[in-house]
């Protein structure tokens, strides 16, 4: 069966001492209550993550980046490498998430990179997709999510793949309140796992997580979880709160 994971990603929130305090509210409920078959994972901004990563019980919590540079090492002013998150205790790592390939320029050339010196420092990439709005409107989101995969997912060796996680979070709802109608998830998340068993078996699509993104929250986890292809979800907003996390991390209940 594959693993179920609910994924928060702080994005550029919180300072250190909220981060941490979090941190320890989201192992405590998850402890308490959360559902054991849920990998949890947060991904806070990179100046937390060591002492989140202290905070958290490894246990119950997974820890990842927001990001890594594209360069293994060297004078690249402002960078942290695939390498240095691994070196904290961080296994996770977002990448290829719309902000970044919007608002940083992140092209398929650099998401590469990213993705390979990710992949060979032992991180396990949680890999973004997703459509804009105008795409959406043109009907035209699958091919334009499959041209992502094409450009960035599909020249990795069968056992690099495997190791990925993948999100689907459409543009227009993230932040925006507006979510995928649960049928809209499911159709995407097939012909997600439809593009991955042509290009790798049956086998790897039937194991790959494909997490859902975009305005998720405590309301509507449930039903976006009841579909049969969506394996959990990468929350942002969300994530912010311990226990609106914990109602998503319960939502296949
Ligand atoms: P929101 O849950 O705030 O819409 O963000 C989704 C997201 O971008 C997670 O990576």
């Amino acid at each position: 069966m594959r693993k179920k994971i609910v994924a928060g990603n702080w994005k550029c929130n919180t300072t250190l001492q909220a981060g941490v305090e979090l941190a320890k509210a989201v192992t405590e409920v998850v402890k308490a209550s959360g559902d054991p078959e849920v990998q949890v994972v947060v991904c806070p901004p990179f100046v937390h993550i060591t002492k989140v990563v202290e905070t958290v019980d490894n246990n119950q919590v997974k820890v990842g980046a927001q990001n890594c540079a594209a360069e293994a090492k060297g004078a690249f002013t402002g960078e942290v490498s695939a390498e240095m998150v691994r070196s904290t205790g961080a296994e996770y790592v977002i990448l290829g998430h719309s902000e970044r390939r919007e608002y940083y320029a992140e092209d398929s050339a650099v998401l590469n990179k990213k993705l390979a010196l990710a992949l060979a420092n032992g991180l396990t990439p949680i890999y973004c997709c997703g459509e804009p709005l105008s795409i959406r409107e043109a009907g035209t989101q699958n091919e334009y999510v499959k041209k992502q995969f094409e450009e960035t997912i599909f020249h990795l060796s069968e056992e690099d793949f495997r190791k990925l996680v993948i999100a689907y979070e459409p543009i227009w709802a993230i932040g925006t309140g507006k979510t995928a109608t649960s049928a809209q998830a499911q159709e995407m998340h097939a012909w997600l796992r439809g593009l991955i068993a042509g290009k790798f078996g049956n086998d790897v699509a039937e194991s790959t997580s494909i997490l859902y993104g975009g305005s998720c929250n405590a309301g509507n986890a449930k039903e976006l979880f009841a579909n049969p292809d969506v394996d959990g979800g990468l929350i942002g907003g969300a994530s912010l709160d311990a226990n609106s996390f914990l109602a998503i991390v319960n939502g296949y209940n």
